[in-house]
């Protein structure tokens, strides 16, 4: 029985260990509750992201309905296609243009942040380092070879990246990321990049389930609901048995 309990107490960590893998992820602490950083991350990814990666099952509409803006706000800062307001959220690149500029075309993502996790998109944003060896001149520690160029660069700084060197016992020599530097300072404060960045990632884990907003909108009330329906089964009860006795 004991041995029971302490298998079930350490239960929780089991997971934890067995998706924890080799690298290390930052935590985004992404709030989907607030729509400041939502409408925040929603102006970055269009201005910073959409032109390359499409949200193909998100509308402009719904985006703008969930998070509270006009379609004249919409309209006049975050579609930079001629899109229409009622308009999935896609460009105008074709995956073969894609393929030929980058190597890679850019995948959607609409649902990358359930297929990724949040803190995956917010570390990898922020693993971007200069290496000239790279045909985009970058790099990234946590997607080595990533053909996506360094779009925060400027707000981040450059960065560049030191490794450690560790030679096996049958002679292999292998690297591990230590350390970033910067070799230029960006216009953004650690702080202020760090955020803005989070804002991007909180915005894709709203497209990659809206309904998270409407499901937690309703919680409270279906709580009160539960209490309330309780509490009438309590007196249905208590009046049902009291001639029993
Ligand atoms: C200039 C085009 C371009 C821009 C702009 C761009 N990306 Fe990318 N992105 C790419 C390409 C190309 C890939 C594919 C990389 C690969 O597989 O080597 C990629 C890959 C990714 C991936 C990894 C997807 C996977 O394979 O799991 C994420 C996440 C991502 N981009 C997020 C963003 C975000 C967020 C922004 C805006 C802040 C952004 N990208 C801006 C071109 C771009």
């Amino acid at each position: 029985m004991k041995r029971l309990i302490l298998i079930l107490l350490l239960l929780p960590f089991v997971n934890t260990f067995a998706s924890g893998g080799s690298e290390h992820l930052e935590q985004a602490q992404a709030n989907i509750r607030s729509k400041e950083s939502l409408i925040n991350g929603a102006k970055y990814y269009m201005s910073y992201c959409s032109s390359c990666h499409s949200l193909q099952y998100q509308r402009y509409s719904r985006m703008a309905q969930d998070l509270g803006l006009t379609k004249e706000e919409v309209e006049e800062n975050l579609i930079f296609t001629g899109a229409k307001f009622t308009d999935h959220i896609t460009n105008n690149m074709s995956a073969a243009d894609a393929e030929k500029w980058f190597g890679k075309a850019p995948p959607d993502l609409t649902v990358i942040a359930k297929a990724r996790g949040v803190d995956w998109i917010y570390t990898y944003l922020k693993s971007f380092y200069k290496d000239p060896t790279r045909p985009s001149g970058w790099n990234n520690t946590l997607f080595v070879g990533a053909s996506m160029p360094n779009v925060f660069w400027k707000e981040q700084g450059v960065q560049e990246a030191h490794f450690e060197e560790h030679t096996t016992a049958d002679g292999v020599v292998t690297h591990s990321f230590k350390e970033f530097t910067k070799l230029s300072q960006g216009t953004m404060s650690d702080e202020e990049f760090n955020e803005t960045v989070r804002d991007v990632v909180n915005f894709l884990a709203y497209t990659a389930e809206p309904a998270q907003l409407i499901r937690m909108a309703y919680a409270p009330w279906v709580l009160l609901f539960l209490v309330i329906f309780t509490f009438m089964a309590y007196l249905l009860k208590k009046n049902y048995f009291k001639d029993i006795h």
